[in-house]
């Protein structure tokens, strides 16, 4: 086991779909095997844009139940809830003195939210960036799976990391973004209109509770051209979501007949499209199923929640006390 630590989070706002599962989830499992991981369910998060709290809690068991699902296992993992760790927010508080206005008015995901939901720019919001860094920072963490999205909050953390040790003496490392492969990924979504994502376009978005119909109709709905006309042709940006998903769930020798077919004029979308969603219904049904033996039994989560709580507040307040200190709020030494 190297001694890198990981951290990540997923926001229990709403339903986890396969941009999840390969831009984040993925790694997740194949890291639990290498390094000491803390995976959370990200609630705080979720509060920037006021859910109605009768969700909160099925929410964050879905997700629980979701990761475990999908291979998370939390005898090798620290699983927990963010809210059950009250070192974050106090974390949290601390790097807000270091965190600049202007930056995080910069950042790309407040702009796009600040434009989609003009009536609720609240400092959280604004502020989102520095509740991740100590997200990341409470553990002292090297290595951050998240999808390419999450890229830029990554640079803060790092920003922020950098601006505390300068100022108070060192103690956090640098946190870096990590994915298996030698890029971060984007699961695009089936309309070919930017990403998959939780709660923009259900209709082009694959989720892993998702029925086998619903995943048969989507795929088959998804957005494709006329065919190339000529041999060999580049693949339009329309086209390659397709292709993408194909190759992430489908045999590869089925993914290069497809590819063969396309070079050669021959293809007929409707047979990849069925391929394409039978080999989604094989990937997505038995995550389903599992997801929901799961989530039935709350005991099992109860449990699971308390002994990642134990571990994760071990952690966290370590570094916490570590960070006062340095910041010289030790009144009673
Ligand atoms: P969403 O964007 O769907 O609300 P989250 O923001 O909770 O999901 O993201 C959880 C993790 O999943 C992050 O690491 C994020 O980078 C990753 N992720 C989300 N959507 C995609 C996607 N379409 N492709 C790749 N990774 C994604
Ligand atoms: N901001 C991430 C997202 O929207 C979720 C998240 C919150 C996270 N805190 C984190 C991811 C810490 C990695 C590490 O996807």
């Amino acid at each position: 086991m190297e001694n890198k630590i990981v951290v990540s989070g997923i926001r229990s706002t709403g339903n986890l779909h396969l941009g999840n599962y390969f831009g984040a989830m993925l790694n997740y499992i194949k890291m639990q095997d290498q390094f000491p991981c803390y995976f959370f369910v990200a609630d705080y998060h979720s509060l920037t844009t006021h859910p109605d709290p009768a969700q909160l809690k099925p929410n964050v068991f879905k997700v629980l139940a979701e990761n475990i699902a999908c291979g998370l296992d939390p005898n090798k993992v620290t699983l927990y809830v963010q809210s059950d760790i009250p070192e974050i927010p106090e974390l949290y508080l601390m790097l807000n003195m270091m965190a600049y206005k202007g930056e995080l008015e910069k950042t790309a995901s407040f702009k796009d939210k600040a434009r989609t939901q003009p009536d609720n720019v609240n400092a959280g919001l604004l502020t989102y960036p520095t509740l991740m860094s100590a997200d990341i920072l409470i553990h002292k963490a090297h290595y951050v799976p998240v999808g390419k999205d999450q890229e830029q909050h990554l640079e803060m953390a790092r920003t922020f990391a950098q601006r505390f040790n300068h100022r108070y003496g060192d103690m956090f490392p640098e946190p870096h973004p990590f994915n298996f492969g030698n890029e971060l990924i984007k699961i695009p979504s089936l309309d070919g209109n930017g990403k998959m994502s939780k709660s923009e376009n259900e209709n082009a978005t694959l989720y892993l509770c998702d029925s086998d119909d619903a995943i048969r109709k989507k795929v088959m709905k998804a957005k494709t051209d006329q065919g190339p006309t000529e041999m060999n042709s580049e693949m339009p940006i329309d086209i390659q979501h397709v292709f993408a998903l194909l190759k992430l769930v489908s045999a590869e020798d089925t993914y290069q007949k497809f590819v063969a077919n396309y070079a050669a004029c021959t293809i007929r979308y409707g047979d990849l499209k069925k391929q394409l969603g039978e080999d989604m219904v094989q990937f997505i049904a038995p995550i389903r199923e599992k997801t929901k033996e799961i989530q039935q039994d709350t005991n099992y989560l109860h449990r699971i929640m308390k002994e990642g709580k134990e571990k994760a507040r071990a952690s966290a307040s370590r570094t916490l006390d570590e960070a006062r200190k340095k910041m010289g709020i030790n009144f009673y030494a």
